[in-house]
């Protein structure tokens, strides 16, 4: 069992250069086999749930080479294999398969899939999308059969502007007969490069980024290409750890609008953060002040970074609250961060955080993927030494992370126990 362990109290300087976005990447894997010849996609970063999607592919007879920092994608000849549990389980985005699948072949056979558990994670608005393109939806033994005999464009709204649901449905929709249109669809970045990838194809998507996207349904996807964009969740994980550790820390490679909702509170509680072209510098903030956060969906701010924050939170000065809206169990690091010297109490999804609090090393675990970030975080700015269990959580989402860390300065290793 793999394990990280942190000795903390480390000044962060030097650079750390942010990866493609994984939660683009992992919708990106999926929407190339959509495609009618050969795509690349570049900048997909190193990390276990690529992995998981490329054998996903390959069992679909699909043919994936992975270059240094990109992968090329043959999907000609992709068949209707089922998808089991031991490949569906080891990540969330395996569902874009049923999209990608149901558009292709119109057939999908798929187990359920896995991911973070961190709350009652359905998929009904995927399904009642994929249904009102007129496909039929069998649920049996843990798995989904998805079929149609043709698929036709329809008017579709969310009840929630669901991430998941909005891709699922526009790579369901691309191939299908006529218009669909997307109401209250998600607003994320990731949508945008998505639908950027699908239209270098040929589709014919408009809208992605605003709560109407438009589908016209096109017959053929040609060769195409598409960069990953950065990943605004590892970047605002390394920018929260340069708040608390940084000495001119700089965070090279972002979009910073993507960040709004991040830089915004830091600069009101007093870190000091230096834009330049597509880099922050970020220096370790004094007397911070406390504040409160609500996530929301974008661009409010992002439940992915909400975690790492409460660490942030507890080196505020004063009372800090932190209401989690998008899932209902989203505090795993929380028990945790108290073990390490925190006081924070937790009621219906509201955290309420007392700082300053110094914080002590000890033995921690990783619950979910942004749990872990959290505790890699604690364990940065703790006394002592932390050691993390778990860790396939960490490394299913954040590229190098102990080479990025290692190399500004901190300790922290990956031991095998
Ligand atoms: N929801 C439903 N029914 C659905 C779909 C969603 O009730 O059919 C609910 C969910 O239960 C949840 C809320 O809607 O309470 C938001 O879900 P959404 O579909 O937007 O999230 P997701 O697509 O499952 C993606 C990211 C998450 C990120 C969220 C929100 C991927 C693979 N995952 O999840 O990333 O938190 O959007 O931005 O893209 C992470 O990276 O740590 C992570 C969990």
């Amino acid at each position: 069992m793999q394990k990280i362990v942190i000795q903390g109290e480390h000044s962060l300087s030097g650079t750390i250069t942010i990866s493609g976005a994984k939660n683009s990447a992992v919708a990106l894997i999926p929407a190339a086999i959509l495609c009618d010849e050969e795509s690349t996609i570049y900048s997909v970063p190193n990390i276990s749930d690529r992995d998981a999607l490329i054998k996903i592919i390959e069992k679909l007879n699909g043919q994936v080479i992975i270059h240094e920092d990109s992968l090329s994608i043959n999907s000609q000849n992709i068949k209707n294999v089922f998808i089991p549990e031991e490949l569906s389980s080891k990540l969330r985005a395996s569902y874009y398969f049923m999209g990608a699948l149901l558009g292709k072949n119109k057939y999908v056979e798929i187990a359920l899939p896995g991911g973070c558990k961190i709350g009652n994670r359905k998929i009904d608005f995927h399904l009642k999308g994929f249904k009102a393109l007129g496909a039929t939806i069998i649920e049996e033994d843990n798995k989904y059969i998805i079929k149609a005999d043709k698929l036709i464009g329809n008017k579709i709204y969310f009840d929630f502007a669901s991430v998941g649901a909005t891709i699922n449905v526009m790579l369901a929709a691309v191939k299908a007969e006529g218009t669909t249109i997307i109401n209250n669809a998600a607003k994320e970045p990731e949508i945008v490069n998505v639908a950027t990838f699908l239209n270098n194809m040929g589709a014919k998507i408009r809208g992605a980024g605003t709560s109407k996207i438009t589908i016209e349904g096109v017959k053929y996807l040609h060769k195409a290409m598409i960069e990953v964009i950065p990943d605004r969740i590892e970047a605002g994980t390394y920018i929260i750890m340069g708040a608390l550790l940084g000495k001119d820390l700089r965070i090279k490679n972002v979009i910073k609008e993507h960040l709004t909702s991040l830089l915004s509170k830091l600069q009101e509680i007093g870190v000091k953060i230096e834009a330049r072209e597509n880099d922050l510098i970020i220096n370790k903030g004094e007397n911070l002040l406390p504040l409160n956060i609500t996530t929301l969906i974008y661009p409010g701010f992002p439940t992915d970074l909400a975690q790492p924050m409460t660490v942030l939170m507890t080196q505020c000065e004063g009372v800090s609250i932190l209401e989690e809206t998008i899932y209902t169990n989203r505090m795993g690091q929380i028990p945790y961060l108290n073990s390490m010297g925190a006081d924070i109490k937790v009621e219906n999804q509201i955290a309420q955080i007392k700082g300053k609090t110094p914080l002590f090393g000890n033995d921690v675990v990783a619950s979910d993927l942004r749990a872990g970030a959290s505790l890699i975080i604690a364990g940065l700015i703790a006394k002592g030494t932390t050691q993390i269990s778990d860790i396939e959580h960490i490394l299913r989402g954040y590229e190098h992370i102990v080479e990025k860390l290692t190399n500004v300065g901190a300790n922290i290793q990956i031991i095998e126990e």
